[in-house]
């Protein structure tokens, strides 16, 4: 598994700048005011510092960005790493400070001089999570990153609210990597002993193979499965940290760790990135991580739903119909509408066996949803306002791109089936909106519930703020925090 660095915090060493061989961070506030780092790299290198701070170049920089003086006179280091953040920056430029931190560390170690800014912890925190890169598969000897250190005040205080971030960074790593992975790699069989071996950590995890399945009655995720040699799976994982007795929430997530679409079966152009469509299960998986890490004091149960869609002469054909655990019966139309087939019965499932306190399905669902939303929202789906207001709330908070869709019983009508209950696709019109109300239909009207469609932004082409290209774990550090803020005893 990748991992976050491990970043050590100290006091205030005027000293050790001075002979730090590596890269030094100095952080600059508005008006090119200088801290006592500054000041004392602007006296090591004459002056230097103080004339980048009087400069347009520096009036010019963002909150957060980063400017570097490579081998300074009067320094031991290799460079200097000039930060704009202001003693009032808010979270998120802390973090984007620390990210772009990161992206300059190389096999130098790296002394980033945060004085008293009260965001150090954050700047900490952003470092990490830009810190990830998957490189399993390059096979070049990549020199290991330098060590990071922190100078600030209070280093014990920081420290303390760094171990919170690191068990989230892991958490986003471990989802990053699930995603990343190939299909070749993380098969069925393969993603559920990666989550077993999530028990060292105090989960409780449960794998359900077929025969389970089967008599449970889950034809519906079953017969997205049967073209494939994998195995379909049902992976539940448990973190009892909250009160015995009350109820859990619960978080479902797509796990179809690749869609080529079945019979049905997609265009070859871009079909590689479907390994990613396990994005769902790959986020209730980093939340589980997360959640063991720092202890919880909550009773979430995270369940996953694992098949490959694959076309073979075993496989579901369009037009057939089948059942699902719930009893509705559902004329399957195009078997590339597979990821709600798979829900529905792990939806229905975790209300029959868990009465849970409200329910969260995270899944790349549609391609609609990116037509609509790009790559900047996943699209937010509920019958009740005030999980939705918390989930809304918690994502503004981490700056996860999250947008709530319209969710009405007139759309019901489009996914109306001839000869069974209902059918899996509704046509072009509202392709988000129908595959929501599929769903729909396999949650209780008294389970709070939201549906995330996170198919825009679970893998993207483009760096992000804090994730190179690839993979994001979007959703990981939005659901911890609502979890932390509201469902925490
Ligand atoms: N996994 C896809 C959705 C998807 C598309 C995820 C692009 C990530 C990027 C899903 O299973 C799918 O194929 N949906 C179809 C539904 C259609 C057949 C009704 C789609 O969106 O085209
Ligand atoms: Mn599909
Ligand atoms: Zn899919």
């Amino acid at each position: 598994m990748t991992t976050p660095p491990e970043i050590n915090f100290r006091d205030t060493d005027l000293d050790a700048i001075d002979r730090a061989a590596g890269r030094v961070a100095v952080l600059i506030g508005a008006g090119g005011k200088l801290d006592a780092a500054g000041r004392r790299v602007n006296k090591l290198t004459r002056g230097a510092l103080l004339r980048f701070a009087e400069s347009e170049a520096f009036e010019k920089m963002k909150p957060g960005e980063v400017r570097s003086l490579a081998w300074p006179s009067g320094m031991g280091a290799e460079a200097i790493d000039l930060v704009r953040l202001d003693a009032r920056a808010d979270i998120e430029q802390a973090r984007k400070a620390g990210a772009a931190l990161a992206k300059l560390r190389n096999a130098a170690d790296m002394l980033v001089a945060a004085g008293n800014h009260k965001h150090a912890d954050q700047i900490a925190f952003g470092l990490a999570l830009r810190s990830y890169g998957f490189d399993t598969y390059k096979t070049d000897a990549k020199p290991a990153k330098g060590a990071v250190s922190v100078m600030c005040a209070k280093p014990e205080e920081v420290a303390a609210a760094s171990a919170a971030h690191a068990a989230v960074a892991e958490g986003v790593f471990f989802t990053r990597d699930l995603v990343n992975e190939p299909a070749n790699v993380l098969t069925t069989s393969d993603f559920a002993a990666r989550l077993a071996a999530m028990q060292e950590l105090g989960l409780e995890v449960e794998i359900l193979e077929e025969d389970a399945l089967q008599k449970l009655g889950m034809r519906m995720l079953l017969s997205v499965g049967q073209g494939s040699v994998s195995p379909s799976k049902v992976v539940v994982m448990h973190w009892n940290g909250g009160k015995k007795g009350d109820a859990p929430l619960a978080l479902v997530g797509k796990g179809v760790v690749f869609d080529t679409g079945g019979i049905s079966l997609k265009p070859a152009a871009g079909m590689e990135d479907m390994t990613m469509d396990m994005g769902g299960a790959g986020v209730v998986a980093g939340v589980m991580r997360t959640l063991a890490l720092r202890k919880a004091k909550a009773n979430v149960v995270g369940l996953v739903g694992l098949v490959e869609n694959m076309p073979s002469g075993e496989a579901t054909r369009p037009g057939d119909v089948v059942k699902s655990m719930k009893g509705d019966t559902v004329e399957i139309i195009n078997t590339d509408a597979e990821g709600r087939l798979v829900l529905g019965d792990v939806l229905w499932y975790a209300q029959e066996r868990f009465k849970p306190a409200g329910m969260i399905n995270l899944a790349t669902l549609t391609g609609a949803i990116i037509i609509g939303l790009g790559h900047e929202n996943a699209g937010v789906f509920s019958n009740d306002d005030a999980i939705c207001g918390q989930f809304l709330k918690a994502a503004e908070a981490e700056q996860e791109g999250a947008w709530r869709m319209p969710l009405s019983p007139a759309y019901d009508k489009l996914i109306e089936s001839r000869i069974a209950d209902i059918k899996n696709t509704g046509g072009r019109p509202a392709g988000s909106i129908t595959a929501a109300a599929f769903l729909k239909r396999f949650v209780k009207d008294d389970t709070p519930w939201i549906h995330l469609d996170i198919a825009g932004v679970a893998s993207v082409k483009s760096d992000t703020a804090y994730a190179p290209k690839g993979a994001t774990g979007w959703g990981v550090m939005a659901l911890n925090r609502m979890i932390r803020d509201n469902f925490e005893t």
